[in-house]
């Protein structure tokens, strides 16, 4: 059942515009197109910082410095805290970082969701950890923590691609719940540990995992539309299709498609693999079309998500951590810009229950 309220204003913002009309994404003035060719991860992390925090006079090198100062969080992983997923025990691991409003503590939280994945992930598989390298990008330290060994150029792009895209997007679930907990004067912490509670439910953060599982459900393109058209008539959700604001296709699904087939030319991803992505898309494309006449449901960003995470390395059940290294950007620079120039957020509530009854 519809509130109604659904387009109330909640917030304005300078960081980013989501035109789901027209299929654009804007962040800071630069379209998503734009980014993408010139930007790296640490460059949008600028961009979106811009006036709301002190900016370091190398930003890479900073981020690079509190990837270090992060790690020694990773000896406080226990087996109960190792038995959690991935992105509950990126989760307590985040909360363990002091509350902050300022560039140390904005940077240490960037730093969190890269260190605090690749630990989680080894340590899981039984392996040792590998510390950060303050000299590396971002993305490249990343990769290098979570595999032990130098990524290739490509990856390091593909990755790098994947957190730009990802880093800011309007006021998104999670994003909303980042600016909700800032308005209070809490600290960027808090935001961050309760934003990331908002993304990893599978209507939001969490559905490049399930992608996946529907691509081995599938097996092979020439079965798409059938099992498609099963899940549809069990009244199934299709994963990576449709979204709140886009009314066409999700620009930053093409955005990853591209980093995708850069990846399937350097041979690391298998051409099978993206053969029955791409068999998918089309089959869910048109039966959503015949199916749902009256919805205009397209590709989101979460289906080349799935395919790009798993070429990287990363396990599906880690998807929403790697998708938290990206947006935690965004969640921060949200949070700053709620703290400086916002009010207390407090929606009124539209009471439709009994009135007039006693107590018991
Ligand atoms: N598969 C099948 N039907 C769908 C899908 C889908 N992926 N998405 C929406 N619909 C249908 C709903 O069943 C509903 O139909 P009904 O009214 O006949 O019951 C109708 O379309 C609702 O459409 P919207 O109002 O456009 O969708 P809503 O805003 O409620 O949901 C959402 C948006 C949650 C993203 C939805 O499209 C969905 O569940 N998609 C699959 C999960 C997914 O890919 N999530 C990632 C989103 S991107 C992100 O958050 C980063």
């Amino acid at each position: 059942m519809s509130s109604g309220l659904e387009d109330v204003v909640a917030a304005e913002t300078v960081l980013s515009d989501v035109d789901g009309k027209n299929g654009r994404l804007i962040v800071r003035g630069v379209s998503l197109d734009e980014l993408v060719k010139s930007s790296r991860y640490e460059d949008v992390l600028e961009l979106l910082f811009d006036g709301f925090l002190d900016m370091p006079a190398n930003m890479r090198a900073a981020l690079g410095a509190a990837r270090v100062e992060v790690f020694h969080h990773l000896q406080a992983v226990d087996a109960d805290l190792l038995a959690l997923s991935p992105v509950d025990g990126l989760r307590a691991l985040l909360a363990r970082l002091p509350d902050g409003d300022d560039t140390d503590a904005a940077l240490k939280l960037v730093a969190g969701p890269g260190v605090f994945t690749a630990g989680l992930l080894r340590l899981r598989a039984g392996e040792a950890l590998v510390p950060p390298n303050a000299a590396l990008s971002h993305a490249e330290d990343i990769l290098t923590m979570l595999h032990g060994t130098a990524p290739v150029a490509q990856q390091v792009a593909a990755l790098d691609r994947y957190l730009v895209t990802v880093a800011d997007h309007g006021l998104n679930a999670s994003t909303f719940v980042a600016r909700v907990v800032a308005s209070t004067q809490s600290g960027l912490t808090s935001s961050v540990v309760a934003a990331l509670g908002a993304l990893k439910g599978p209507l939001h953060g969490g559905a490049p995992g399930p992608v996946l599982d529907m691509l081995d459900g599938v097996g092979t393109p020439d079965n798409a539309t059938a099992w498609l058209d099963d899940a549809l008539a069990r009244g199934e959700r299709l994963m990576g299709f449709g979204h709140r604001v886009y009314r066409v296709r999700d620009p930053r699904a093409d955005a990853l498609k591209g980093a995708v087939r850069l990846l399937a030319v350097s041979g690391a991803i298998d051409p099978a693999r993206l053969a029955l992505a791409e068999g998918i898309e089309a089959a869910a494309l048109d039966l959503l079309k015949r199916k749902k006449p009256d919805r205009a449901l397209d590709t989101n960003v979460e289906f080349y998500t799935a395919l790009l995470l798993e070429a990287l390395g990363f396990p599906r059940e880690a998807f929403t951590c790697v998708f938290a290294m990206g947006r935690v950007g965004g969640w921060i620079a949200h949070a700053r810009e709620q703290a400086i120039g916002g009010r207390l957020i407090r929606p009124q509530s539209v009471y439709v229950g009994p009135v007039g009854r006693v107590a018991a």
